[in-house]
């Protein structure tokens, strides 16, 4: 049995002691709720947790250990780009390297910890939308836990993307429109139909998933007893969870005294669908939602952030932070980069948030003595096809220009 957990409203500040899996709140009606615990837990920090994120159990929204749907996820490493750094001119570049979580995305975390409430409230079917990792996540914990899903995906995502996510045997519905309008036939199925619908962002399991990534680099970065925080967390925005989760991690170890600050937020998001980037450059607390986004990079095509971006807004106006978009073609080439310096291979989407790190050192936003950390959030693995931009293999002799140039796919 855990520790007591407490949820919070984000409007009205109520809060009320959580036991089951709650949606909204009770006293509002708001559907932005938090998780929060009172103390850390004795167990924090002992050296016998397990290899996975399930290794701060104390502090995640589960009341019974035998509900943890779990593969592995969680407890990736944090690698020291050297090559990476001595390129692009700076030394202390990590990579959080997401892509080893169990299907190849940092969405593992979050996927484990949804399934698993689900799991603890008894819930047997459920409604999810998605852009591909989510989608291939959610699929395979389902699968494990015995639960049907009914995943929504836009037409737009790469077929590998949708194979693997068929592979599990979930039901997927592929909407014709944009990512938002896939959003809104998901949720309006699931009230048709009476299913429970995943709230993403909003709801406290994606949070509490993605705070694990702060903990985890704080243990990885310090030593025992000792943790540290970085200066900088870099990630490719869509929905903006990741952020808003692991700055909450931040929040939480600070106030534990386990850390002494919280990183600045590095967000980066594609110039076709840069709805918080637009508003953040011109200091709006509110982003004005992207209709039509125009990018190969399906993945990042959130057009219309909500609450998500005033939420981080709030964040980085209270501990730092910037925000910049990169193009497609930018992305590609740190693709590149990375994967011949580091032997890392992320998708797209990972690679907006290099294409990010180079042009925040190269501006002078990143000071050179300050450690940064950037979630390589997912493997070329499902978007293969993409990323040959569907060309053989080049010959050596001639390796390094092939891909400057990318064209459309
Ligand atoms: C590989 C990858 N990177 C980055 C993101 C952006 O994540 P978010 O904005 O939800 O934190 C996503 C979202 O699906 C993703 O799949
Ligand atoms: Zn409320």
């Amino acid at each position: 049995m855990n520790q007591q957990i407490y949820v919070q409203c984000r409007k009205c500040k109520s809060s009320f002691p959580y036991n089951t899996y709650v949606i909204t709140c009770p006293d509002c009606g708001h559907g932005w709720l938090d998780a929060f615990y009172p103390s850390p837990a004795q167990s924090f920090t002992s050296g016998a947790a397990p290899a996975n994120l399930w290794r701060y159990r104390e502090h995640l929204p589960l009341h019974h250990a035998e509900n943890i749907v779990s593969l592995g996820e969680g407890w990736t490493p944090l690698l020291h780009a050297k090559q990476l750094g001595s390129q692009i001119g700076h030394a202390h570049i990590y990579l959080k390297d997401e892509r080893q979580n169990p299907t190849g995305s940092f969405k593992d975390r979050q996927a484990s910890i949804a399934i698993s409430m689900m799991k603890e409230a008894g819930i047997r079917e459920a409604v999810v939308s998605s852009v591909g990792n989510v989608a291939i996540a959610y699929a395979a914990y389902a699968a494990r836990a015995g639960i049907k899903l009914w995943i929504f995906v836009p037409e737009g995502i790469p077929d590998e993307k949708v194979r693997e996510t068929a592979v599990y045997g979930p039901y997927i519905i592929k909407i014709p429109g944009t990512y938002d309008q896939t959003k809104q036939a998901a949720a309006n199925y699931a009230k048709e139909h009476n299913l429970f619908l995943d709230r993403g962002i909003k709801g406290i399991a994606a949070k509490e998933a993605m705070k694990t990534i702060a903990y985890e680099i704080a243990e990885q970065l310090g030593e025992p007893g000792l943790w540290q925080a970085p200066d900088w967390y870099l990630q490719s925005v869509s929905g903006g969870l990741g952020p808003v989760g692991v700055v909450k991690g931040f929040q939480e170890l600070k106030e534990w005294g386990l850390v002494n600050k919280i990183p600045q937020l590095g967000c980066f998001q594609v110039d076709g669908c840069a709805p918080m980037v637009n508003a953040f450059e011109q200091k709006r607390p509110f982003a004005e939602p992207i209709r039509h986004p125009h990018t190969n990079i399906i993945t990042l095509t959130t057009g219309d952030p909500g609450e998500a971006y005033e939420v981080l807004f709030e964040l980085m106006t209270q501990h730092g932070g910037e925000m910049a978009s990169v193009s497609d073609g930018e992305a590609y080439q740190a693709l590149h980069t990375l994967a011949r310096t580091e032997g890392i291979s992320v998708e797209p989407a990972t690679a907006v948030a290099i294409a990010g790190l180079i042009k925040f050192i190269n501006q002078g936003i990143i000071r050179p003595d300050e450690t940064v950390v950037v979630n390589c959030s997912g493997h070329t693995m499902p978007v293969s096809e993409h990323i040959l931009l569907n060309h053989p293999p080049r010959q050596s002799e001639t390796q390094g220009s092939y891909f400057e140039q990318p064209e459309p796919v």
